[in-house]
């Protein structure tokens, strides 16, 4: 008797312990979930999520795996191209492939679209790489439509990673020391 019913503790305790592992492991990751990034409209100021995979990847490879820095990227808001030569040489590449350059001049100091060398922007945001990848993702009220891709067409537009190579780049022409990457 006695000892059964120390075993239906053990068993209780053991789902306790079981119950509150659980419960631990479910906290941690929505702990996680609310550490991410919120990505936020330069249009309209409300909340906007990537989900499509294809808006996802080395646009070289063509494989649309989430890269390390894109991970980085909507974890922390963190551009870990920024002073890496390679992403950076990549990034001009792909400034003048979605004719950035067009409006923004060669060297982003400006054409008929504003200078993006900083450090005041128009929208004050685009100081840092969440604001600017915010701002060319979607566009903006005054004239820029969004880069991003699904945003100009369903099927086309840049990867987030492509995105975070093209802002290491236009941070590399200004000589105003800043990255945007700063407090982070
Ligand atoms: C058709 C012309 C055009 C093209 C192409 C274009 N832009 Fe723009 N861009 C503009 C205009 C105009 C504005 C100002 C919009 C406003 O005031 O709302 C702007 C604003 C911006 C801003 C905000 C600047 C600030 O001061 O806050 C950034 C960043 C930017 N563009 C980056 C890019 C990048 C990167 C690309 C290429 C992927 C690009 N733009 C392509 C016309 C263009």
């Amino acid at each position: 008797m006695y000892g059964n019913r120390t075993k239906l503790g053990e068993t209780m305790l053991a789902r306790k312990i079981l119950i509150s592992t659980l419960l631990a492991s479910l906290i941690g990751f929505t702990g996680m979930a609310n550490a991410k990034i919120k990505l936020i409209s330069t249009i309209d100021g409300s909340e906007f999520k990537i989900t499509e995979p294809k808006a996802f990847g080395d646009t070289k490879k063509k494989d649309n795996v989430m890269t390390a820095a894109e991970t980085e990227f909507l974890k922390t808001g963190k551009n870990i191209y920024i002073g890496d030569a390679e992403a950076i040489k990549r990034g001009k590449k792909r400034f003048g492939w979605w004719s950035c350059t067009q409006c923004h001049g060669p060297t982003a100091g400006g054409q008929v679209g504003p200078g993006l060398l900083g450090p005041t922007f128009r929208y004050p945001k685009d100081a840092t790489n969440k604001g600017m990848f915010e701002t060319v993702w979607g566009g903006s009220n005054g004239g820029m439509g969004g880069k991003g891709f699904g945003i100009m067409t369903a099927d086309d537009g840049m990867t987030v990673d492509e995105l975070l190579k093209t802002i290491a780049w236009i941070r590399a022409q200004s000589d105003s020391g800043l990255t945007g990457n700063e407090g982070l």
